[in-house]
């Protein structure tokens, strides 16, 4: 049975206009589909435009033209109706970090009993029961990151927008959080849509990854990974993995050298 989309963005494009500039052209006529259940990498140079097209999806900004629709709807307002991550994790320090995870239900108006069972059960399926009462500035990397899934997960885990969810973490932690996330996703049954710079990580984790040129955003590609799933760290060094690394680095490097028009 062919899967729903949860998510299609239709010729979208996008300027910044600027105080006493010229207005700035970040995404150039994007048209992408993500079916539900599925994850699907956005992989492109520095300042092309992914976490533009997030803001936009999440409705944080609106587009100039193009077309989004989030579960079959067109809906004017899209705010609420993804779990976004931001590239720079928010965690409260003055929160523990069950209060932070409460955080994600807490903003959608949920009574505050209410919200600390979901957090606290959330905790426990996800195994970061034992620190719940630990302040988010005593944590290290990987596990701010885990709080903050699960806290944007709280929020809505109907279709998750992550943000580079794993850029400054070494790469042992990394793949914790890799299995770690996937584990989260096939148990919940996700949809998630992630940024990365990391080929190898765009691989492990994704259905499919769309490859985007320098700005403004244009999809090169859209690079289908058939690797079986559930995925294993054995994976990593397999035949197929490697002639997939090798063919997302050709089409990383023709994004690279499609022309950047900066002002
Ligand atoms: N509010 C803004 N006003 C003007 N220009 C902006 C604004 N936000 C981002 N930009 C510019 O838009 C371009 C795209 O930025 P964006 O953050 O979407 O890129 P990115 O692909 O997410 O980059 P990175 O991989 O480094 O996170 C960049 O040139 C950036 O400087
Ligand atoms: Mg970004």
């Amino acid at each position: 049975m062919r899967k729903k989309p949860k998510l299609v963005v239709n010729h979208l494009s996008y300027c910044y206009k600027r105080a006493n500039k010229q207005p700035l052209q970040v995404i150039d006529n994007i048209s992408l589909k993500i079916f539900n259940n599925e994850v699907v990498s956005l992989i492109g140079p520095s300042g092309c435009g992914k976490s533009t097209i997030f803001n936009i999806v999440s409705g944080i900004l609106n587009e100039d033209k193009g077309k989004i629709e989030i579960n079959g709807l067109k809906e004017k307002s899209r705010r609420g109706k993804c779990g976004y991550m931001f590239q720079e994790p928010l965690l409260f320090r003055w929160r523990s970090v069950l209060e932070n995870v409460m955080l994600g239900y807490e903003i959608k108006e949920m009574p505050k009993q209410q919200a600390k069972n979901k957090a606290l059960n959330l905790l426990k399926e996800f195994g970061l029961f034992e620190y719940a009462n630990l302040y988010s500035n005593t944590l290290s990397g990987g596990m701010k990151q885990k709080v903050a899934l699960l806290r944007t997960i709280a929020f809505n885990s109907s279709l998750l927008l992550l943000d580079e969810p794993f850029g400054p973490l070494d790469a042992i932690t990394r793949s914790e959080l890799h299995l770690y996330l996937l584990a989260i996703w096939k148990k919940l049954k996700l949809t998630i849509i992630l940024t990365t710079h990391d080929i190898r990580e765009a691989i492990f984790l994704s259905d499919r990854v769309y490859v985007l040129s320098k700005k403004p955003a244009r999809i090169i590609d859209c690079l289908k990974i058939t690797l079986p799933r559930p995925r294993k760290l054995e994976d990593l060094t397999s035949e197929k993995f490697v002639s997939l690394e090798k063919r997302l680095m050709s089409l990383l490097k023709q994004s690279h050298n499609k022309k950047d028009i900066s002002h």
